[in-house]
């Protein structure tokens, strides 16, 4: 992200948190729900997937979303590149000037690097060595991933990396700074949840507490020398309480938004769906915008949200690290 982008980011989030009304500049929107991957903290295989709007109704949201402010867009699932039209998407986007990410499993993305070469950044999955990757999200996967970043280094796409942190790869840290060197990516690291992605089942893959903080500590003092951990301090600090609830300013609905694959729009996707929700497709991203409810939890554990909020309120290590690393 050059200078005068996160410049401009940056003052279209002053204008938004001083507005009294809500004008969100940042938007992760699950496309779809459909996905290729097993991974074993996450059950949106499970779940059978909603009716998805079509091309036109994405890029007429979106359209309505810059109207009111949006200026980032992360593109995500599910495995959003199931979608025959993310490369007609992401070209909308990118044509009404918003910062555009995709944030994808890899597996489809070196095939398809054709539609996305005006892409802002690539954002994958890494949770460590082939095999403990292979064993979380399944066999080949590793490798698709590496091909992926290597597909997007070709074309000079910025790659961000997240890693998450489960029961299967506290000791494997090292492995993943060490590729994020390689392909000077930044990688963010967050705690696994407490119950899967996209249903309520316990997670199988939650770490045990007292090693999970031995791994954040030891990442905190890796972060004095090694610039590829995009975590702010303070943020890993925050994470380091997980999963004690630990208290946050929260900027969902304010910065932040998030939409699901049918145009719901949520403060966070942490919440579930609230209960006739309305949708942007049928009453607009201002309508949806007024009726938002207030939020905040004591459960912030994803990575880049944590330094967000903690960056709006006045945290200069958080604010630093989110202009430093985009
Ligand atoms: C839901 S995925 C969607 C994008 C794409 N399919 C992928 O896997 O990168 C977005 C991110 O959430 C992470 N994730 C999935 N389940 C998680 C969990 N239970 N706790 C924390 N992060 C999780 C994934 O590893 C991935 O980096
Ligand atoms: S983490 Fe991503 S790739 Fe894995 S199952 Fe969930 S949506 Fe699919
Ligand atoms: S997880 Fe909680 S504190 Fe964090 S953005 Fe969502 S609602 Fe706000």
């Amino acid at each position: 992200m050059n200078i005068g982008t996160k410049l401009r980011l940056g003052t279209a989030c002053m204008a938004a948190l001083l507005s009294r009304k809500r004008r969100p500049v940042f938007v992760g929107w699950a496309l779809t729900e459909r996905c290729n991957l097993r991974c074993r903290y996450c059950r949106v295989w499970e779940k059978k997937p909603a009716a998805e709007l079509d091309t036109g109704q994405v890029t007429g949201i979106i359209r309505d979303l810059h109207e009111q402010g949006v200026r980032l867009i992360k593109f995500s699932g599910g495995e959003p590149l199931l979608r025959k039209d993310l490369g007609d998407i992401v070209a909308f986007s990118r044509s009404l000037g918003i910062y555009t990410f995709i944030s994808t499993n890899g597996t489809l993305f070196p095939s398809r690097i054709g539609e996305f070469k005006h892409l802002a950044g690539l954002g994958t999955s890494l949770d460590g060595p082939e095999d403990v990757h292979d064993a979380i999200r399944g066999t080949g996967t590793y490798r698709a991933t590496l091909a992926a970043m290597e597909a997007a280094r070709q074309e000079r796409i910025p790659v961000k990396l997240t890693t998450v942190l489960s029961s299967a790869n506290l000791d494997c840290w090292d492995h993943v700074l060490e590729v994020a060197e390689r392909f000077e990516a930044q990688v963010t690291f967050q705690p696994a949840t407490e119950t899967v992605q996209f249903g309520t089942a316990p997670n199988p893959m939650t770490p045990e507490a007292g090693r999970y903080r031995q791994a954040i500590r030891t990442l905190l003092e890796r972060k004095r020398t090694n610039r590829f951990i995009s975590n702010s301090a303070a943020g890993l600090r925050h994470l380091y309480h997980w999963p004690d609830p630990r208290s946050i300013h929260c900027v969902g609905g304010k910065l932040l938004l998030r939409l699901d694959c049918r145009g719901h729009i949520q403060p966070c996707s942490r919440l579930p769906l609230r209960e006739g929700a309305p949708d942007a497709l049928t009453h607009g991203v201002r309508y949806c915008l007024d009726r938002l409810p207030v939020v905040g939890c004591q459960r912030c554990w994803c990575g880049s949200v944590v330094d967000l909020n903690l960056g709006a309120h006045f945290c200069l290590d958080a604010a630093i690290a989110m202009v430093r690393h985009g």
